[in-house]
């Protein structure tokens, strides 16, 4: 669907709640649909609590053709694995296993519940930033991908491998490269130097030993295609000496960091961005300036951005692209948010209208500010506003405030336009939370509950089996 024709159909929808200055949030058709439901999302929230988080998985499908599509052209084969810290659901996995999608999984849990689910290891990459004994046990035994990030955490895979009996066919490990830090690429605290590695890899029997070196990874902060054709340049070495060492290391994984627009105007980004410098004040709660926020519209997102990586150059005569062909390797991705673009929005109730002591409306939704939040500052998509039945009320502009008892713990820091009023019975509407937004720093803080989460099922929405799950540690 063309933007116009998305807009021209939202527009009522949106009519509600505008930021100032509007930030229009791309609306997925299910989305639209289910928001002009004003009795279907009330029914929502009063059958499974306020927040609710809603999800269709139906876009992973075409986010993920893109990818495949932009490999494709350029003649290199695309291995996709969803990275599940990006959202919990046990929907997300069973939607990544009917699309032919590996899944990157972050923790003993998150391994734990994708075999469960039936996943197969070949389709499992364990990227885990620490990996107690455990989560290697587990891995090893399930023969999942392990990605080796540091040599302490070798060394406990080899202890760990040493265990398992003679024959067992070899385990399949890649090694985090830590790309040298240079005007594009920053520092970071994962992975080791191609020196490192060699170093590691020099001392080990290419055939026998009970780690099978299969490929080279690295995950890059940030957005930076050209950033990754430098990393990928690096990886290439490591695959060569590996290669040369009598390793057969298959494959290239550039970890996640594929782009996504949240917004389709980047007119309305830039203008936001000017009147946030111009003057915080009418844009943000107490005139505070954003810091850190995630880039809300992007130019070149997912295919168009990995056909522009797979061209770039690595070493003077050759392309990405050319060099993972003439190699034959295969180049792999763990993409979170880019895959989950258009997957789930996060409905909640408003409870109460109040006005701080100096006279700023507010709006007190049955939420914490945990429930729709990443690390960034702010989530910077206009609500859309969902009215129960009734007529108008007062005009107003104000502020979304939530559980949390602390002054500057708003659900969002910015300024929203309320033209028709809003009040309780109402339910505040954020569109596109299914990557990170909606649970990667949720909290059961104040003993709330954690939001409810339901995916679309057959014309309805069904429970996540993820709820059954508790998050607390079996005593
Ligand atoms: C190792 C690794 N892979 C994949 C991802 C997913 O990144 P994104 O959601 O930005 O695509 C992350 C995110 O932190 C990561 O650390």
């Amino acid at each position: 669907m063309t933007t116009d024709a998305a807009c021209d159909r939202t527009t009522p929808l949106r009519a509600g709640c505008q930021g100032e200055p509007p930030l229009t949030a791309r609306l997925e058709p299910w989305m639209a649909e289910l928001l002009a439901d004003r009795e279907a999302c009330h029914d929502l929230v009063e059958r499974y609590g306020s927040p609710l988080n809603v999800h269709d998985f139906a876009p992973l499908t075409r986010n993920a053709a893109e990818l495949t599509a932009a490999a494709d052209d350029a003649g290199v084969d695309l291995r996709i694995f969803v990275a599940r810290k990006a959202n919990k659901t046990l929907g997300m996995v069973e939607a990544a296993r009917r699309a032919g999608l590996g899944v990157d999984v972050g923790s003993f849990r998150e391994l734990e519940q994708v075999l469960a689910a039936g996943m197969s290891a070949d389709d499992i990459v364990v990227t885990a930033a620490v990996k107690p004994r455990p989560t290697l046990r587990l891995a090893l035994d399930a023969r999942a991908t392990l990605v080796l990030d540091n040599l302490d955490e070798a060394a406990a895979v080899d202890a760990e491998a040493a265990g398992t009996e003679r024959g067992a066919p070899r385990h399949p490990v890649a090694l985090r490269l830590a790309p040298r830090p240079s005007d594009r690429i920053p520092p970071t605290r994962f992975g080791e130097s191609v020196a490192t590695w060699l170093t590691w890899a020099r001392g080990r029997d290419a055939d026998h030993d009970r780690l099978r070196i299969d490929g080279v990874h690295f995950h890059l902060h940030g957005y930076d295609a050209g950033a990754r054709a430098a990393a990928l340049g690096e990886a290439l070495e490591l695959v060569d000496e590996l290669r040369a060492l009598g390793h057969r290391p298959g494959f290239i994984d550039i970890g996640g960091g594929i782009p996504m627009s949240y917004l389709d105007d980047a007119e309305q980004w830039r203008r936001f961005w000017q009147e946030h410098d111009d003057r915080p004040d009418a844009l943000l709660w107490r005139g505070k300036p954003l810091e850190q926020v995630y880039p809300y519209h992007q130019e070149l997102v997912r295919g168009p951005w990995l056909r522009e990586l797979l061209a770039l150059p690595v070493g003077p005569r050759t392309s990405v692209a050319e060099a993972l062909r003439d190699r034959g390797l295969e180049l792999r991705c763990e993409p979170g948010r880019a895959l989950l673009d258009g997957c789930g929005l996060t409905l909640a109730q408003v409870v109460h209208r109040s006005t701080t002591s100096d006279d700023v409306p507010l709006l007190g939704l049955e939420m914490n500010r945990t429930q729709c939040r990443s690390t960034s500052d702010d989530f910077l998509v206009d609500p859309v506003l969902v009215r129960a039945a009734g007529g108008a009320r007062e005009p107003f502009t104000g502020f979304l405030v939530g559980a949390y008892c602390i002054e500057a713990e708003l659900i969002s820091r910015r300024r929203l336009r309320f033209p028709d009023g809003a009040g309780a019975g109402d339910l505040v509407a954020f569109p596109n939370t299914a990557g990170y937004l909606m649970h990667i720093l949720e909290s059961a803080s104040h003993q709330i509950p954690l939001a409810s989460n339901v995916v679309a099922d057959g014309g309805g929405y069904e429970r996540d089996g993820i709820d059954a799950v508790s998050p607390i540690r079996p005593m």
